[in-house]
């Protein structure tokens, strides 16, 4: 059984979609804490009904990006799980703590990457006017959606769609996807060699 951890900042359907799959025994994992940056976050009641402690670690108090840097990293550091999922948490990791993970955190990003990285993926998409879009699992690195990628999965992007409804399609492949990441990971099927990533079967 692997120890996982996920950091998240909001909803947090993604998170949800890892405790169901860790319930059904399709992830041979065991969820340690939820860490999240926002004491308002939905996702803290979903850690909640599911016996998963929760750390919150409020960006608004530390005063400065790298005080609340040292917080996370500490709180992660005693965690210290085999694999920390970012599902919805919506700051960039300092480099302090990339380093520190390296080849142990991983992320869901609702664009098919490197196009539409950052924030308001899916507006990005809808403004440039791409035709297809979708989501991509990766490995966290020191850049902004920059990191090996694990798994992307597609969707069409649909004339009359907005950036709600397209993130509405998106979110249905991401919650799959990222499920899917997580287990192979668990299962000790994925192998990072550069920028690839392999995946063994
Ligand atoms: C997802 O679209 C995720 O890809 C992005 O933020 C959204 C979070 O949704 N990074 P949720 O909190 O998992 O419901």
């Amino acid at each position: 059984m692997k120890r996982i951890a996920v950091l998240a900042s909001g909803r947090g359907s993604n998170f949800q979609s890892v405790i169901d799959a860790i319930r059904k025994g399709t992830i041979p994992a065991v969820c340690e804490r939820l860490v999240t940056d926002n004491p308002h976050a939905p996702a803290i009641a979903r850690a909640q009904k599911a016996g998963i402690p929760v750390s919150i670690v409020p960006f608004g108090t530390f005063g400065s990006k790298e005080r609340f840097e040292q917080e996370l990293l500490s709180v992660m550091q005693g965690i210290d799980p085999d694999l920390f999922i970012l599902a919805g948490y919506m700051r960039i990791l300092g480099s302090s703590v990339v380093r520190e993970f390296s080849g142990k955190i991983i992320n869901i990003h609702p664009a098919l990457l490197p196009s539409f990285p950052g924030l308001h993926a899916q507006r990005q998409t809808i403004a440039y006017g791409a035709k297809v879009s979708g989501c991509t699992v990766h490995f966290v690195d020191e850049g902004t959606d920059t990191g090996p990628i694990i798994m992307q999965r597609c969707v069409p992007v649909r004339e009359d769609d907005d950036e709600y409804t397209l993130a509405a399609r998106i979110l249905r492949k991401e919650h799959r996807a990222l499920v899917e990441a997580v287990r192979l990971f668990c299962e000790g099927k994925i192998r990072i060699q550069g920028r690839t990533v392999k995946i063994l079967i």
